[in-house]
Order: structure tokens, then C-alpha cells, then sequence
């Protein structure tokens, strides 16, 4: 057998190489997993952890600095902040400790960047199956990207991002997913809904300009009740049948 890709955990000391006996260790112990993949400096896991202290909270990010604050504050007690239900790691979205396969209540994804945001797009099937291999049977994948990166045309070729139109939205990108073992089960902007809480770039767009952003919600095919489908005028509009 391959050896297992290398990870590393954050702690208020700083990071720590993996694979580490604690990590099997407290997910044996969780009734459920909450993961926020690509988390940034780690708020939003922070808050849930916080919201849900029964659940085992885990924050993944390929850059471990921005972390570091959030790793110290949830060292401390509960009444100052601290979380003891929350396990930080630095390392790629598409290679995971094998130790969370098939774990994952709930996986965010919160408006991803780089090669994360290429993944959860369609453009890296090795990323987005590390992503559903980390959901249990009924579990979700929740990804709320930021449209613009794809409406400025020098951005979007820059990072290699494919044109999000309605063909895309409902030919292309289910079948992806699809190809990773994943149903689409919901894919509409936000609109006036809110942003996911808590996360930094969420809290950015939402007081800047309060540019579009595209809700992303998968499920492991076969494992699925539908969510209830949104109105009609939420759907993207259906690709043009004219034959002129
Ligand atoms: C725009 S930030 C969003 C951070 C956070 N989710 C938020 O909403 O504030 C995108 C994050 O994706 C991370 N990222 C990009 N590619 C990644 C990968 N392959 N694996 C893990 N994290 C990745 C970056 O390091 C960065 O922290």
C-alpha cells in the first residue's frame, strides 16, 4: 500500500506533522464530523465548533499562518473562546488524511480560490473526489463560490475556470460531479439570502460590493432525498432549443 500522503495539525504551538494518533483517535470518538474545506483563517469552523460542541469541528486549509490565531483562541477555556471540538490541518483539499474517509456529516466550502475553486468547478476530478470520498452515505457538500471570478474574462482564464452558463450549470458540472460519485442536488445564486455566517470573504463580499454568489449543495449518489426544488425564477434560465 502507498504510504498515506502527509498532513499536518495546528495547535496553539504550531504545526505539528502528521499522521497523528489523535486524529483516529477523536473521530472514533464523534457521533458526527463537520469539515470546512479550504477555511481560511478558520472562523467559520470556529463558530460552528463553537455552535455545536457535540459535533467534531475540522478546518482544512493549504496555507496554515492565517489559522494560527484561531488554533490559540480555541485552546482556551469555552467562557474565552475556546473550542476543544475543533481540529485544525494544513494540507491539499485533494489528498486528506485517509483517516476522515467516509466521515464527514457536512463538508463546506466556502468561497474557494485557486486550485480549490477549479476543483469544486469541475476542473480537477481528483480534487472534487477527495471532497465526496470525505462524506458519509447521507452527508453534504455545501459550496458557496463568488461569481465574479468568472464574469471578468482575464480572471477566469487566468485561473483556468470554465464559463458558467446554463449548459455548464446543468449539462456539464452535474455530470462532473456525477463522475466523482456526487448528485447536485441544489445550484442557484444567493441572491438576497445570506452569506454563509462567519466566514471572512463571505463578510467581505457582503459589505462591499455584494456581488453574486452561487449555492452548490451535493449529495453521494444513491443516499439522496431531493431538496425541495427552488422556484422557477431562481433556476438558471434552460439552454436555447431555437433552431432558428
Ligand atoms: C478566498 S479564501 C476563502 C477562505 C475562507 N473559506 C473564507 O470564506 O474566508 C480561499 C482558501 O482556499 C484555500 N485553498 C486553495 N486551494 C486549496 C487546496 N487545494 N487545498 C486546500 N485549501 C486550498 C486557500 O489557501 C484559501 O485559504
Amino acid at each position: 500500500m502507498p504510504p498515506a500522503p502527509p498532513y499536518v495539525i495546528l495547535d496553539k504551538n504550531g504545526p505539528h506533522p502528521g499522521p497523528a494518533p489523535c486524529l483516529a483517535q477523536r473521530l472514533a470518538a464523534a457521533d458526527r464530523v463537520l469539515m470546512d474545506v479550504g477555511c481560511g483563517d478558520a472562523r467559520f469552523i470556529h463558530r460552528l465548533a463553537r455552535e455545536e460542541p457535540a459535533a467534531l469541528c475540522i478546518g482544512l486549509d493549504a496555507i496554515g499562518a492565517a489559522m494560527r490565531p484561531v488554533a490559540v483562541k480555541a485552546s482556551r477555556q469555552p467562557a474565552r473562546g475556546g473550542a476543544p471540538n475543533l481540529i485544525l490541518l494544513v494540507g491539499d483539499a485533494a489528498a486528506p488524511p485517509a483517516e476522515l474517509t467516509g466521515r464527514a456529516e457536512q463538508v463546506t466550502v466556502n468561497f474557494p480560490w485557486a486550485g480549490l475553486l477549479r476543483g469544486v468547478t469541475g476542473g480537477d476530478p481528483l480534487l472534487l473526489a477527495a471532497l465526496a470520498g470525505l462524506l458519509t452515505p447521507r452527508g453534504s457538500l455545501e459550496i458557496c463560490l463568488n461569481l465574479h471570478s468568472f464574469q471578468e474574462t482575464g480572471l477566469r482564464d487566468s485561473l483556468a475556470l470554465p464559463t458558467l452558463d446554463p449548459p455548464f450549470l446543468t449539462t456539464t458540472l452535474p455530470q462532473a460531479y456525477g463522475r466523482a460519485g456526487l448528485a447536485i442536488t441544489t445550484c442557484r445564486p444567493l441572491g438576497d439570502d445570506p452569506l454563509p455566517v462567519g466566514t471572512t470573504w463571505g463578510g467581505r463580499l457582503g459589505k462591499g460590493s455584494r456581488r453574486e454568489s452561487l449555492l452548490i449543495v451535493a449529495r453521494p449518489v444513491g443516499a439522496l432525498t431531493p431538496d425541495p426544488l427552488p422556484p422557477a425564477d431562481r433556476l438558471p434560465p434552460p439552454p436555447s432549443t431555437s433552431t432558428g
